[in-house]
C-alpha cells in the first residue's frame, strides 16, 4: 500500500493546483479523479447524449476505457487509446461530468482504476468521495473549500487567461448548481469525512495550503 493523500472538495476550490505542487514536493503521483469522470462525460458528449438524457448514461458509457498515464510527471488521461487531457477542460465537460458521476454505472468504471493507483503508488488523489468512499483508510484527508464568490473568480480569471469569454455570474451560477448537484446525490456525495481536515482557502494563499497540507503529511509518515 502506497502513502495516500485524499484532497476532496467543491469545484474551484483550488484542489489540483494544491494536490500537484504538494505531491511533486513529496515525490508522490498526483490523481486527478475528476480528469477521468471528465473523459467519460466527453465520451457521452461525443456520442450525442444530452446533459438531461440521464436514463442514457448508464448503458452509454460502458463503451468508454479510461486510464491514465504520465508524461513528464503530467497526468494524462485516455480515452479509448486516445488522450483526450486536451478536450476536457471545457465548462461543457465539467457539467456533463458533474451530471453524469450521479449515476453508479459511471461511478462504478472508475472504482478500481482510483484503488489500484492507490494501492501501487503514493498519491496524492483529489476529487469528491476519495477520502468517504474511494480510500476510507487514507493516511492524511483534506476536505479544502473556499466561498462560492472566491472559487467564481478564480475559475473566472482562469478562463480568461485561457481566452475563453464567460461572465462571473455564469460562472457562479455553474458552479452553486455543480456543488448542489455533488453534494446531494444519492452514490458518494461531496462530503467531509470524519477524519478529514477542513481548509478554507478564501483567504489563505496557495503556499499556506501547501505548507499546511505537507505537515499533516509530516506528522503522520
Ligand atoms: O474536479 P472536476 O471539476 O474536474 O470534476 C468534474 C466532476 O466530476 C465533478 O463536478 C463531479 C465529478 N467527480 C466525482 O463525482 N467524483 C470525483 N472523485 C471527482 C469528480
Amino acid at each position: 500500500m502506497g502513502f495516500n493523500v485524499a484532497i476532496d472538495g467543491p469545484a474551484g476550490a483550488g484542489k489540483s493546483t494544491i494536490a500537484k505542487l504538494v505531491a511533486g514536493e513529496m515525490n508522490f503521483i498526483y490523481v486527478d479523479t475528476g480528469a477521468m469522470y471528465r473523459a467519460i462525460a466527453l465520451y457521452l458528449i461525443r456520442k450525442g447524449v444530452g446533459i438531461e438524457e440521464t436514463d442514457r448514461f448508464a448503458d452509454e458509457c460502458q463503451g468508454a476505457e479510461v486510464s491514465i498515464q504520465y508524461v513528464d510527471g503530467t497526468q494524462q488521461v485516455i480515452l479509448n487509446g486516445e488522450n483526450v487531457s486536451g478536450w476536457i477542460r471545457t465548462e461543457e465537460v465539467g457539467n456533463m461530468a458533474s451530471a453524469s458521476s450521479v449515476d453508479p454505472a459511471v461511478r462504478a468504471k472508475l472504482l478500481d482504476l482510483q484503488r489500484n493507483l492507490a494501492a501501487e503508488n503514493d498519491v496524492v488523489m483529489d476529487g469528491r468521495d476519495i477520502g468517504t468512499n474511494i480510500l476510507p483508510n487514507a493516511d492524511v484527508k483534506v476536505y479544502l473549500t473556499a466561498s462560492v464568490e472566491e472559487r467564481a473568480m478564480r475559475r473566472f480569471k482562469e478562463l480568461m487567461g485561457k481566452g475563453m469569454d464567460l461572465s462571473l455570474e455564469q460562472i457562479e451560477k455553474d458552479i452553486e448548481e455543480r456543488d448542489y448537484r455533488d453534494m446531494h446525490r444519492e452514490i458518494a456525495p461531496l462530503k467531509q469525512a470524519e477524519d478529514a481536515v477542513y481548509i478554507d482557502s478564501s483567504d489563505m494563499s496557495i503556499d499556506e495550503v501547501k505548507a499546511a497540507i505537507i505537515k499533516l503529511i509530516e506528522s503522520k509518515r
